[in-house]
């Protein structure tokens, strides 16, 4: 384990408001106040103790957005927020879910697996549907989950949910499928029963985390390497927009579908069998402007670009020069704001505000975009001025409250 990189305690008074993550020790699984929580909420809804208890968390992305379903490179981090969920069979063949955060329950048959109105438990059927599919019996489960990783912010709580269930289910039936696969099982979900297009990123984050390590995966042949995060004095902090932007799904699925258009329209081009944006340079998608629309013109460029770049930036986590490293944030910033297009003005107002900031290295927005978090990588003792510094301008500008978050990295999906 490497806990060198933890930034020392600093006296952070903030608004109770304001989420902000504990800076020393980050939480063990054994001593987490949710597994408590949903220990209790099992036995008060069902007055037994569950079979199976499973954490997933969240992740930050350092570098590599909207690269992981154009087969590209991303890097991400599993963190201390996470969802859990408490699990035993069911004496009948009804399935009781309770969430806690919702206060809402469910009773339902899982034999089909059929879309509910409430939109959580459709991430709990869509797995179950993805074990059915597999040919493995599902028998009915009765659960609690329960999570703090903020929703709408960007940090995956969707995919946190997700990979708890399907490594509780694996857990329990003992089907041993291995985490590459619960991660590939967890998107199929995602694509087939949520409808959103997503990478693999999240989940893959999700189940492979490791406290102190941000993974590069390179998400072609699910090949990864685990880079130690040693932020030499800094903190990685998340500034949340609050915005949770209504139209992402959709507008997220139109970008992927820009980046296969503009893939057809370069393998006829070059009379290439070119599978996805990895395998064309960004020096033909330059030469090859006048025959691409221009938004998918701006899409292939960009996305090339940012392949190369969470390569590169790689290569600065490993060289130790975070300063480089922070530069190509503000270039992926940049690309994802102008020409992937799916920033928005609180977030670029985030980044601009920090720009020449001389405390701050890098920022950029993270995920999948219109709302949710910034990226920050920001000197330690600089944290809390700098948010001081924002709150008052951003809420007087767009009239919400600027949210943080200190990301502390943590364990992948885990069985307690
Ligand atoms: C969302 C998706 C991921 C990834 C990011 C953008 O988080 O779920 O698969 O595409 O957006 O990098």
């Amino acid at each position: 384990m490497h806990f060198a990189y933890l930034p020392p305690i600093q006296a952070c008074f903030f608004d109770l408001n304001f989420y902000f993550w504990q800076l020393k020790t980050p939480p063990t699984v054994t001593t987490s106040k949710l597994q408590t929580e949903v220990l209790a909420a099992f036995h008060s809804q069902f007055q037994a103790a569950p079979q199976v208890v499973v954490r997933s968390p969240g992740r930050i992305n350092l570098i590599g957005e909207h690269t992981d379903y154009n087969e590209g490179f991303v890097l991400p981090a599993a963190v201390n927020k996470a969802v859990w969920i408490a699990l035993s069979p069911s004496e009948s063949k009804t399935s009781t879910w309770f969430s806690l955060d919702f206060q809402e329950k469910v009773e339902l048959n899982i034999h089909p697996a059929q879309a509910q109105s409430l939109r959580w438990p459709n991430y709990l059927l869509g797995i179950v549907q993805q074990f059915q599919l597999l040919g493995i019996e599902v028998p009915a489960f009765n659960c609690v989950i329960a999570g703090d990783v903020p929703l709408g912010a960007g940090m995956s709580s969707s995919a946190a949910l997700e990979a708890a269930v399907a490594f509780a289910i694996n857990e329990w039936l003992g089907t041993a499928l291995s985490r590459i696969e619960l991660a590939l099982l967890c998107q199929r979900s995602e694509h087939q029963f949520i409808g959103v297009k997503c990478g693999i990123m999240d989940m893959f984050a999700s189940l492979h985390g490791k406290r102190g390590q941000a993974i590069r995966l390179d998400c072609r042949d699910l090949s990864y390497d685990y880079f130690p995060i040693d932020l030499q004095g800094y903190s990685l902090v998340l500034f949340d927009t609050q915005v949770k932007h209504s139209l992402a799904d959709s507008e997220y699925n139109q970008r992927r579908a820009a980046c296969e258009e503009g893939v057809a329209i370069l393998g006829e081009k070059y009379q290439a069998n070119f599978k996805s944006l990895r395998d064309i340079m960004q020096q033909q998608v330059i030469e090859s402007a006048a025959i691409l629309p221009a938004h998918i013109f701006q899409a292939c460029h960009y996305v090339t670009g940012e392949i190369q770049r969470t390569l590169n930036a790689c290569e600065d986590l490993k060289a130790g020069n975070l300063a480089a490293f922070g530069q190509k944030m503000f270039l992926t910033h940049a690309g994802l704001s102008e020409q992937y297009r799916v920033s928005c003005p609180e977030l670029d107002f985030l980044v601009d505000a920090v720009k020449n900031h001389p405390q701050v290295l890098g920022s950029r927005m993270m995920g999948g975009g219109f709302g949710g978090c910034t990226i920050n990588i920001v000197a330690e003792n600089a944290v809390q001025d700098l948010y001081e510094g924002l709150k008052g301008p951003y809420a007087e500008k767009f009239g919400r409250k600027l949210g943080m978050y200190v990301a502390v990295t943590d364990e992948g999906s885990t069985r307690l």
